[in-house]
């Protein structure tokens, strides 16, 4: 739990509640959470989940690794620590785009537990859909696809602890939805998510 350090301060509400953003926009805010190994497919899945979510009139925003990691974490690597304050800051980051009524597309290797319990935890708080996908592609397979060229560089030892390689993944005991990407179809896997979607109230019609 990260301390809090400011003192004498205190939530303000606007005059505007969360169930009128909701309402403005004909969708509830949520928090999809993608995680699995580097190259399973989060980020393939949450562009194609982006765009049919567009198509049905959805507004949606992507917070993923690579993006996150050129701006607001420019400041974190990929030692333990590091790792669990970049998930901490977009869980925070998440709940804030799902209050504001944004269905939020978040992919991250995102490798321990404790810190997607921490997300899931901080939305549930809040009263906001959390929902955890795991995209799970046998490491095998990601190294195989290999789609940034780093699983050799980390084998060939000039990337330093890589997920899989020397540094741990934990997959979740109990994701919403796990979608096997080495088995699925790409648009299987959208009709996936958008079935749960509907069926857990995130959008109000199909
Ligand atoms: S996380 O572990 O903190 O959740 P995040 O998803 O933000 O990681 O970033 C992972 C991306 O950073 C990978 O897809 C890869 O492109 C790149 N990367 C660079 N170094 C590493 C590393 N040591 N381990 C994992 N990914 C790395």
């Amino acid at each position: 739990m990260t301390e809090q350090i400011a003192t004498n301060v205190h939530w303000h509400d606007g005059e505007v509640s969360r169930d009128d953003r909701y309402r403005t926009l004909g969708q509830k805010g949520a928090t999809l959470w993608f995680t699995g190994f580097s190259g399973s497919g989060k980020s393939t899945v949450a562009v194609a989940l982006e765009q049919a979510l567009m198509r049905r009139s959805r507004l949606s925003y992507r917070l993923d690794g690579d993006n996150i990691r050129l701006g607001i974490n420019k400041n974190l690597g990929f030692s333990a620590a590091d790792r669990t304050e970049n998930i901490r800051r977009i869980g925070e980051v998440g709940k804030l785009f799902a209050d504001a009524g944004i269905i939020v597309l978040s992919s991250f290797i995102s490798p321990y537990r404790a810190d997607r319990d921490s997300v899931r935890a901080l939305h549930q708080e809040g009263g906001l859909d959390f929902i955890e996908i795991y995209v799970d592609c046998p490491l095998d397979e990601a190294e195989r696809r290999d789609p940034k060229g780093l699983y050799k560089k980390a084998r060939a030892g000039q990337i330093k602890n890589f997920t899989g390689i020397d540094d741990p993944y934990e997959a979740p005991n109990a994701p919403e939805l796990v979608l096997k990407t080495a088995e699925m179809t790409l648009s299987q896997e959208v009709d996936a998510i958008i079935e749960l979607m509907i069926q857990r109230g995130i959008l109000f019609s199909a």
